[in-house]
């Protein structure tokens, strides 16, 4: 018989990088969590130490097909979500955004369950308007290298949207700006990864153009609190709402703190910068700080050696 104060909570993409340390807290919580995932870019490694707990379970089930579990709260991470990834079967990647959907809000639907999206910052393309504020419609490139993560994300964010407009589903919608932390896949391409496992080989960090490009980076335990504040937030506020950290560096500067801290002899060399990637990413936080009162505390450096160790004790 199960106890009635425990909820049945069901994190998609939960073996991935931000879903593992999701299913943790929740685990930790005492929920009953439900990890589904298909292994892509996720890995059993990931979640092992939570395979002995009793409120915790693993399936492996592509959301790309119906799933009938009966759940109380919906996390959607399912989705690659680093460019070396998602363009290495555009086509799935569009059609884990978009069907994944589907097939999670009618799950959400059947069981009257809660629902969150993780969508991105990267539905506001290169933006604009800086630093991005939720109410700023984006400039999305649709037929580009980037677009089959960019557009299934914003048509994964229509589909919510209509599913609460037309049935009244209990959606929320996170925009999720760069995160970085231990359990990044260590080939993600990603600039925090790549940074440091080239200077832990002692190899090049290759940085895109000058380097002059800002982004902000968000450590995950931050990120994950704030998805925590996010579901429980009440039925009316549905989102959407930017999650991060507004510290701004330029890449020259985290390539800079991260030679530092692994007192690596690297060098940084410049290559040409890659088609559609923003100049300038940074969240405007205003409505997180005040519908969650919430705002990151783990500021870029201790982040980064938390993350620097775990990557040093990788095999
Ligand atoms: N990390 C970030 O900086 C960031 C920024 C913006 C948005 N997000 C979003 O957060 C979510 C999690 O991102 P992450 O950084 O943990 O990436 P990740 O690649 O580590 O995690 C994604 C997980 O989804 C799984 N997955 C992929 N396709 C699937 C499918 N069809 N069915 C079932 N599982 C599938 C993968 O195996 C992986 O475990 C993604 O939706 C991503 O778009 C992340």
């Amino acid at each position: 018989m199960r106890e009635t104060t425990k909820k049945r909570i069901l994190v998609t993409g939960g073996a991935g990088f931000l879903g593992s340390h999701l299913c943790e807290r929740l685990v930790e919580r005492g929920d009953d969590v439900l990890c589904v995932d298909n292994f892509y870019t996720g890995s059993k490694r990931n979640v092992a130490h939570l395979l002995g707990r009793s409120n915790f379970e693993l399936v492996r089930h592509d959301v790309t097909f119906p799933l009938y579990v009966e759940v109380d709260e919906i996390y959607n991470l399912a989705c690659p979500a680093s460019p070396v990834h998602y363009q290495h079967h555009p086509v799935q990647t569009t059609k884990t955004s978009v069907h994944g959907a589907i097939n999670m809000l009618g799950l959400a639907k059947r069981c009257g369950a809660r629902i969150l999206q993780a969508s991105t910052s990267e539905v506001y393309g290169d933006p604009a308007v800086h630093p991005q504020v939720e109410s700023y419609w984006g400039n999305v490139n649709p037929i580009g290298i980037r677009s089959c993560y960019d557009e299934g994300k914003r048509c994964a964010e229509t589909l919510f949207f209509d599913y609460w407009r037309e049935h009244r589903l209990k959606i929320k919608v996170v925009r999720i700006f760069n995160t970085y932390g231990p359990r990044m896949h260590p080939d993600d391409g990603r600039v925090v990864s790549n940074f440091i496992k080239q200077a832990l080989r002692g190899d090049d960090l290759t940085i895109y153009g000058d380097g002059g490009q800002t982004r902000s980076f968000c450590y995950v335990e931050d990120l994950v609190e704030a998805l925590l504040r996010m579901m429980a937030t009440p039925d009316d506020f549905i989102g959407p709402i930017n999650l991060g950290n507004a510290g701004e560096f330029t890449i020259r500067e985290l390539a800079d703190e991260i030679l530092a801290q692994t007192r690596s002899t690297s060098r940084i060399v410049s290559l040409p910068m890659p088609e559609d990637d923003p100049r300038q990413r940074k969240p405007d936080l205003t409505l997180a700080r005040k519908v969650l009162d919430w705002s990151p505390s783990i500021q870029l450096p201790e982040g980064l050696a938390k993350t620097i160790a775990y990557f040093a004790g990788l095999d």
